[in-house]
């Protein structure tokens, strides 16, 4: 499949250099022979998640093409209901040269869009205008609105929902390639119950000042990180880490 000739130059600088990676080189640093939960975040050089409460403005062209990269090779798109409100997602759809790849690799049209929610407060246009049938992450004794009640809702956790009950669910209903678009609070979440695999962050050109969140809220130990790639675009750089185990943490 021939890429947008528009679309933004990404170059590898390591571990192997490449220059103006095309889609299917960028695709196959993506795949995994296991079940893995990913998780992508974009940040400003001094570490604010956030442009004016949200995280449009630190993007650029070759974040938004990674991004839609990233859901191309997932089974599942998983989201905290913060940054679904926040973000305004709507049903999740990928393009429709990601439709194409994930048809001729035997995927579903669309990844599984998968919310995780105590309140279960949310647009049902989200539910009612899926391609794919939704999945809400929820606690014991939630509320579930009628308006949501045609989503697959998992209960998996009391307090709050647990990672690992997560990862079983989507297991389960074969959903093994797990991209978390955040927001902070659930990736802290996800990180103190030690289920996340990578963690694949645009660094933006940007000191952003201010008290922006950070891309974690609340984690409650220090976590290691080992890198996998670096690639660049003009002044942006797209890192992928992996977590270290090793490292006492
Ligand atoms: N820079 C980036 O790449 C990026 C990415 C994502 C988000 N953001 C920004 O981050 C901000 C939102 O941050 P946030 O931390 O509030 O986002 P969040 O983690 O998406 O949302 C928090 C909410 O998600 C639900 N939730 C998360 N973890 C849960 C768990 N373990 N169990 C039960 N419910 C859970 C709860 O929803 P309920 O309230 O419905 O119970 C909770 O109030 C926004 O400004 C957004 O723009 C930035």
């Amino acid at each position: 499949m021939a890429d947008h000739p528009d679309r933004a130059r990404i170059d590898r600088l390591w571990p192997r250099v490449g220059a103006d990676l095309d889609d299917a080189a960028l695709v196959a640093d993506l795949s995994s022979d296991s079940p893995v939960l990913r998780v992508n975040f974009v940040a400003s050089v001094d570490g604010s998640a956030t442009q004016e409460g949200r995280s449009g403005g630190l993007s650029d062209d070759a974040d938004k093409r990674y991004f839609e990269l990233l859901r191309r090779v997932s089974d599942v798109v998983l989201v905290g209901a913060g940054t679904v409100r926040t973000e305004g997602y709507g049903a999740l759809r990928v393009s429709d040269d990601s439709v194409r790849w994930r048809v001729e690799h035997g995927l579903s049209e669309h990844p599984v869009f998968a919310i995780v929610s105590r309140s279960l407060d949310l647009d049902p246009a989200i539910v009612a205008e899926a391609p794919v049938r939704p999945i809400l992450f929820t606690i014991q004794d939630a509320l579930i609105p009628a308006a949501l009640a045609a989503a697959d809702v998992v209960v998996a956790g009391v307090e709050r929902v647990e990672g690992g009950r997560i990862l079983a669910a989507l297991a389960e209903r074969g959903l093994e390639t797990v991209l978390c678009e955040g927001g902070p609070h659930l990736f802290a979440s996800l990180l103190d119950d030690d289920v996340v695999d990578e963690l694949c962050l645009t660094v933006s050109p940007v000191l952003e000042g201010g008290d922006g969140m950070r891309i974690t809220s609340g984690l409650a130990e220090r976590r290691g990180l080992e890198p996998v790639s670096i690639l660049r675009s003009n002044s942006t750089l797209l890192l992928r880490y992996r977590r270290a185990r090793d490292r006492g943490y």
